[in-house]
């Protein structure tokens, strides 16, 4: 039987999302080419956090920091030394695994943060063995995910491993231009790099892949307050603390129910990032969450460390798709006390280091969980509900043949769609059955059909993905329909049925 990871990898290949990178070289494991399709999809997501995660305040910005940064940037931020993951070697073979992901694999329960030495016993205990040639391992050791690089023939430095350090070596800079005002939020939408021991699960764990990471700087002795607050108090948030974990139950807590264990900076934010899965992506409720790290699990970074879950069936359980990490002033510390630029702020009468809470989204994974939840198939057909902000086009248009001036016409309002602001997937072959098919394939919300009776009395049909339903409606209208139905309007209410 195909698993779901096959299943998508041969739909995203097929179709045009994405494929092994290096390809006609035989790929190159751990680095993938989005397609066509997979761009579309992945810019939407990216201009959906963008509207979102930026309008939670006028004081947060995106920048776009280089990529490739000052070694000491890694070693004062702890990446060279601690950024490791625990691996086993191979004596026979040389094949080199990730340990907890053997044991994962193997055992089918999580390894995640335990230490070297409950991985050697549990290795032994099992008398584990490669999982390539049978061959015995050796005990277990660490790498380090950094990719070093040299510029020139001895400069050497780092592609960066999180964009998060970028926005903190660019907060002064920012702090001083922007009036000095906190909380700041640098929001970054780039590529991090990883030198991952058994890269895996397509595009959901990678060696090159993209981050979306929002850092608010804010003043520590104003971490049990927010401005807004009151608006998400009644709000309920899903999530799985540690002391959960035993029966893997997730609790629907209040956010001010949850003040009791975490402070209301923290907690406005994590209603938010909710929301943000729930009502902007449309993941389904039951299958998110926020799951509590212990201290062990914790990035070395972190305070609080909440990971953002969502439950999918070819992972058999929750993926990590992003986290809620208080760092408190971990990093811009590291870089005052290495650099020796001060890394201070002076507001409220007080000189301080602000802290920095990250909200931060893997966008890779976010689109391999949206296309495997939104996959679809019926008796008739395939296809991707996605999200209708989010689908790689608004709409589909087509002439229902191409004679007798609707080809004409066609173009016409195409390029009148096109004006409006649209993206528009213009298909002038094969059946009109087959061409909506096409659009359903790919997720295409809308498709519009000019046919004869455009031509008489200046109407077209709209075909609702989902539903299949379809209503005429006038040109003249044409744009605000769509408008309207891409915002979330149900079709049947905006105009004729078709019968
Ligand atoms: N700045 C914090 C940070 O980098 P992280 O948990 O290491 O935290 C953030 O990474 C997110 O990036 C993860 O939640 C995950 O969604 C994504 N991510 C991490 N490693 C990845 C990889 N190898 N391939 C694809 N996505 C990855």
């Amino acid at each position: 039987m195909t698993s779901n990871f096959e299943k998508i990898e041969e739909i995203a290949r097929r179709r045009g999302f994405f494929w092994i990178g290096s390809e006609v070289y035989g790929g190159l494991s751990g680095f993938y080419d989005y397609a066509h399709l997979g761009s579309l999809l992945k810019s939407r997501w990216e201009s959906e956090w963008r509207k979102f995660f930026l309008g939670l305040d006028d004081n947060f910005f995106e920048i776009q920091p280089a990529e490739i940064m000052h070694e000491r940037v890694w070693q004062a931020s702890g990446h060279v030394e601690s950024f490791v993951d625990p691996v086993v070697k191979c004596r026979k073979c040389g094949n080199v695994e990730r340990a907890d992901k053997l044991l994962e694999e193997q055992l089918k329960e999580s390894f995640e943060g335990i230490s070297m030495e409950e991985l050697a016993k549990v290795i032994k205990k099992h008398n584990m063995k490669c999982p390539k040639c049978k061959g015995q391992l050796e005990e277990v050791g660490v790498l380090n995910l950094m990719f070093p690089i040299t510029i020139g023939n001895d400069v050497r430095a780092y592609l960066r491993g999180e964009t998060a350090q970028a926005a903190y070596l660019n907060f002064r800079r920012e702090f001083e231009t922007l009036r000095k005002r906190l909380p700041l939020g640098l929001a970054i939408i780039g590529k991090a790099f990883r030198n991952e021991i058994s890269p895996r699960q397509l595009i959901t764990r990678m060696r090159e892949f993209t981050q979306a990471e929002l850092q608010i700087f804010f003043d520590p002795e104003k971490m049990e307050e927010h401005r807004k607050f009151g608006e998400v108090k009644d709000y309920k948030i899903l999530v799985m603390p540690v002391k959960n974990r035993e029966n893997n139950q997730i609790d629907e807590v209040s956010c001010e129910e949850m003040t009791k264990h975490l402070p209301r900076f923290y907690v406005y934010h994590m209603a938010k990032v909710q929301q943000f899965f729930l009502d902007v992506l449309g993941i389904p409720r039951h299958l998110f969450r926020f799951k509590e790290l212990s201290d062990e699990e914790k990035a070395f970074y972190n305070k609080y460390h909440w990971d953002i879950e969502v439950k999918l069936e070819s992972i058999g359980g929750f993926l990590e798709i992003g986290g809620v990490h208080y760092r408190t002033d971990h990093d811009l510390g590291a870089h005052q006390k290495i650099s020796k630029q001060d890394m201070s702020v002076f507001a409220d009468g007080r000189k301080f280091v602000p802290h920095v809470l990250e909200l931060s989204f893997g966008v890779d994974r976010n689109i391999y969980a949206q296309l495997e939840l939104c996959y679809k198939e019926d008796r008739e057909r395939s296809f991707f509900n996605f999200p209708r902000r989010l689908a790689p086009f608004d709409c589909g248009l087509f002439p229902l043949v191409n004679k007798d001036g609707i080809d004409g016409k066609a173009e016409e309002l195409k390029a009148f769609m096109k004006d409006c602001g649209f993206s528009v997937f213009y298909d002038d072959s094969g059946s009109i059955g087959r061409r909506y098919r096409r659009m359903d394939e790919i997720g295409v919300p809308a498709s519009i059909t000019v046919d004869h009776r455009t031509l008489e009395d200046r109407t077209v049909t709209i075909r609702d993905r989902d539903s299949m339903k379809q209503i005429r409606i006038p040109v003249a209208d044409m744009a605000e329909t769509l408008r309207k139905f891409i915002s979330g309007t149900p079709i049947e209410s905006l105009g004729t049925p078709v019968k």
